[in-house]
Parts: structure tokens; sequence; C-alpha cells
């Protein structure tokens, strides 16, 4: 099943974002829409916008083809410039572009951590729920996870609970894996939450990698904090993982990069990815370039979009029993408590409506599933309706 482009419509005309359009992704080898081939299943799941990239970065990617040689290609300094710059400006965060180690992608970046500074028989501390690389980027036969579930205020905002993160460590845990903001839960951790976990790895002695892909994805009125700008003498003990991928609907390209303030830190991150990681594609540094530099308007006028969706989504879900979105603070990624329901198979159960949902279970939390309303509105409309057809069949 595949979207269809409205006649004479086009969002890719002019440099007004155009998230109403749909786009036709049928033939573009989308990971997102080719999981359901030939079946009357809408995709809601895996993180993509069913968007067209912002103008200015299509305007640098068609000049860059212009050029005919795709060689081994480095990160330039207008580059880095650009993302030194969006750090200071939208997260008040100064930093070395020498701290700067640029990778193919944000899950390689949590994979060369193990590797990197965990020995066999060391321990890494992840909060379920949590984005799924988290609990299969160690080593399995070397290193050991420890799983303390993040706690849930009366609201149902989700938290670390510093206390039992406190308890579970041992001498033998070296590093803890943070995602901030959250995937699936949403969190923008506070200042005073950022402060109260780096206490923590202060006195047990760990790394703490921060996986921040969503970071420019801010829904609410709270303001995202790089962990290690939150407490900055304790920056040697984090290194931060960001891309432009989440934000401009880039993942395709495969352009991120980790932060790495301490050097001997960086090193061994450097030293650990020889040989494994591949470099970052020229079209990749290109389109990462134009994100940062000229796709701030983009990027709010889609953060606009997205609330419009996310309103919808609670028109919806409000009336649905069974059914309860969780506070949305960051990402386009609904948390819906399905517990209500009572199914045995969120997954089959909703595509048997029509619908193609992640599954908490994929998160280490069953019960929940997690809608991606990066879409047209229209197209959101459709899924919707068949999310409520799924949950009163249920009910
Ligand atoms: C928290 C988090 N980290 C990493 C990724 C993927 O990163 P990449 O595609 O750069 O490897 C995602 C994708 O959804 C994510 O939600």
């Amino acid at each position: 099943m595949s979207n269809t482009q409205a006649p004479g419509a086009s969002p890719l005309a002019g440099d007004t974002p155009d998230f109403d359009t749909p786009i036709d992704r049928a033939g573009t080898s989308s990971l997102k829409w080719e999981r359901y081939p030939g079946k009357d299943i809408l995709p809601f799941w895996v993180a993509d916008m069913d968007f067209a990239i912002a103008a200015p970065i299509r305007r640098a990617l068609a000049e860059r083809m212009e050029h005919p040689v795709f060689g081994y290609s480095v990160a330039s300094p207008s580059l880095m410039d650009a993302v030194v710059s969006f750090l200071a400006r939208e997260h008040s965060w100064n930093i070395d572009p020498e701290w700067v180690v640029w990778l193919p992608g944000v899950v390689p970046g949590l994979a060369v951590s193990t590797r990197a500074y965990c020995d066999t028989g060391d321990e890494i501390l992840v909060n379920p729920p949590i984005y799924f690389h988290f609990y299969d980027s160690h080593e399995s036969d070397r290193h050991r996870l420890l799983r303390v579930p993040l706690m849930s205020d009366d609201n149902g905002r989700r938290s670390w609970d510093i206390d039992a993160m406190r308890a579970a460590c041992t001498p033998k845990t070296k590093l803890l894996m943070l995602c901030s903001p959250h995937n699936p839960t949403t969190t923008v951790f506070r200042e005073d939450e950022l402060k109260a976990v780096m206490a923590l790895a202060e006195e047990m002695d760990l790394l703490v990698v921060s996986d921040e892909i969503h970071c420019d994805l801010v829904m609410s009125d709270a303001r995202h904090i790089p962990t290690a700008a939150a407490v900055p003498e304790l920056a040697h003990r984090t290194i931060t993982l960001m891309s432009a991928s989440k934000t401009w609907n880039l993942a395709g390209l495969n352009a991120s990069f980790a932060i790495i303030p301490d050097p001997e830190v960086r090193q061994r991150f450097v030293h650990a990815k020889q040989s494994i990681v591949p470099g970052v594609p020229p079209l990749a540094y290109v389109a990462t370039e134009a994100a940062y530099r000229d796709g701030n308007p983009w990027r709010l006028a889609l953060l606009d979009y997205l609330r419009g969706n996310l309103a919808r989504i609670k028109e919806v879900v409000d009336e649905l029993p069974g059914l309860e979105l969780q506070p949305l603070e960051a990402t386009y990624l609904a948390w819906l408590d399905a517990r209500g329901l009572g199914l045995e198979d969120a997954r089959a159960h909703f595509e048997a409506a029509g619908i193609g949902l992640n599954t908490g279970e994929e998160f280490g939390e069953p019960g929940y599933v997690r809608l991606n309303f990066a879409c047209p509105r229209a197209q959101l409309d459709r899924g919707l309706e068949r999310l409520r057809a799924g949950a009163l069949r249920a009910g």
C-alpha cells in the first residue's frame, strides 16, 4: 500500500515547507513502506518522516551532485563551523571542534563505546523501556547489561530512579547509556535530573554515553540540556551522540557525530572504531552542513506541524477506552499505554486493523505501542481511524 500524491501539487516546489501534500515513497526502497508490500497496512512504525527534506538541503545536495567524484570524505571546516554554531545557539553549549568524531550513525557510536570502555566481565547500565539498540550494542558474550527501569510520576512522566541505579552498580559497572530526550518515553530531562545522574556517574566512576539524537525535536515548553553541559566539570565523563538525521529526515544518508571532550576517552573511542566503522559518505556531510546552517526555519515549521498532529492524536485517543497517550515532551513518536486493551500480540492485532506500529516488547516494556506521527495530517487521520477500529475491536 502506498500513499498517493495529489495531482498538480508538489511538496518540492519552492522554499515554503509543505508537510500536507503526500509523497509516494513506493519504489524508493523505504524500510518503513516496504514492510507491508501488497498489504493494506499503513506504516506508523520506524522513526523516519514522510516529509520532503528542507529546500536548502535539497539545493546543497543538487549542487554537490554537479561534481562527478565521490571519494572518501572528511568533515570540512564549514561543516564544523555549522555544527559548533548550532550547538552554541540552540543549546548554549560551546564545544571545541577537536572534540568531534564523525560516524555513519548513532548506533555505531553506542557499539563503539561498549568496545572502547568495557573489558570482559564489565557491566553497562541501561534504563528500560529504551530504544532497542541499547540492548544489543554490547558484546553479549563479554559484557553484562544491568537494567534499571525508569520510574514514573503521577502523570506518567518517566525519569531515572537514581537510588535504584546506585544500588545496581558494582565495581564492574563501567558505562551508563542514556537516551536524552528519551526514546520511547519522550522525556526531556531537567537540569536537576541531569545533575543527579552525573553525580551518580562521578560517585560510581562511570562513563556516560548520552544519545541525544532527538534533541532538536522538543515539542513541549521544556528545554533540552546536553548532559555534558549540565555539569561542565564532569564533561570529561561524557560521550554525546548527535545527528541531524532525525530532525531533518536524513536517516538514510548516514552522518552522525560523537562529542568527546576528554582527549584520552576520545583516543580510545577513535581506536575502537578503526577498521570496523566506515567513514561518512560525502553527500551526508553536505546535507548535515546545510541542515545545521540553513535548516532552522524548516525545523521550526516542522515542530508546529507535528504539534498539530499530536493534538489530533490526543483528540482520538482520549475517546478510546484502554488506550492512553503518555505525556509527550519530545520526538514525533507517541508512546501509548495499551495495557487496558489486554492484547496478547499488539503488533498483529493492529496490523489486522490496517496500521503498523512498534510495540512495547521491542523497547522492553510490553503492553505499550509506539506511533510515529511524522506524516501528512490526512495520512495520520487515516491511521487514527484504523487505530480506533483496532482499539474498539479489542475492547
Ligand atoms: C535514540 C535513538 N538512537 C539512535 C537511533 C538511530 O541512529 P542511527 O540511524 O544514526 O544509527 C534512533 C532511531 O530511531 C533513536 O531513536
